[in-house]
């Protein structure tokens, strides 16, 4: 079978949406617990690992993803091979894949990995980051653990400049089910930020 005419759900248990995962977990909710201590020691290990010289370039952005999950999942920290949907939004298509992110990255490259922000306004940085998180929503690199992955990404960039993670508070999840963020994700595959602009605004604060 070509690799574009893969099952798209090849890599969930057959009819579930629990990914296949190294541990066998087939509860969800014991899997998504998992995928929570992991995602906690993986912000550790690279906050903890940030130097002056590290670039926030597509390897690091895979190796992020690679080494926080990869206990768990054979996907972790490669792209996806499947087109990709969800609700309305299609997402980067396969085939303009890698050469799309690799022009995400080259002009984030440019941009010095947004690593010269800690003396910037902060709107400038959250425009930045907005910009950037939206094109990598769109792009949807990654077979699962996008938002979790990309979130990560831009928390290290801003403690990389002095601030806190971003905090994200009332913009995931709430109990009445709303999700600002999807809300903004849907608006970045139209090319539109200013929502995602607004939750990155909201969540930026300087560390003491
Ligand atoms: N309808 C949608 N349109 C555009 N983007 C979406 C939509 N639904 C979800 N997303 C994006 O996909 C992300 C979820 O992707 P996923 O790979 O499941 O990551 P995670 O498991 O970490 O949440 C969300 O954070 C959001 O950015
Ligand atoms: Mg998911």
């Amino acid at each position: 079978m070509s690799k574009y005419t893969q099952d798209k759900n090849y890599i969930y248990y057959k009819n579930t949406n629990v990914p296949i995962n190294k541990l066998n977990i087939r509860d969800l909710k014991t899997l998504e617990e998992e995928e929570r201590k992991l995602l906690l020691e993986g912000y550790k290990y690279f906050h903890e690992n940030l130097t002056d010289s590290t670039a926030f370039d597509e390897i690091y952005f895979k190796e992020l993803q690679r080494k926080t999950f990869h206990k768990l999942y054979d996907f972790a920290g490669k792209y996806r091979t499947v087109n990709i949907s969800k609700g309305f939004s299609t997402f980067c298509q396969v085939r303009f894949l890698e050469q799309t992110s690799r022009e995400i990255f080259k002009k984030f490259a440019y941009e010095n990995y947004l690593k010269d922000y800690s003396t910037k306004p902060k709107e400038e940085f959250a425009n930045k980051i907005a910009y950037y998180m939206c094109e990598i929503i769109a792009l949807h690199p990654f077979f699962e653990l996008n938002g979790r992955t990309t979130r990560l990404f831009f928390d290290l960039i801003a403690t990389y400049n002095g601030y806190e993670y971003i905090d994200y508070q009332g913009a995931l999840e709430t109990e009445d089910g709303d999700n600002k963020f999807i809300k903004a994700s849907i608006d970045c595959m139209i090319g539109n930020d200013s929502q995602m602009n607004q939750i990155i605004l909201n969540g930026l604060k300087r560390s003491e």
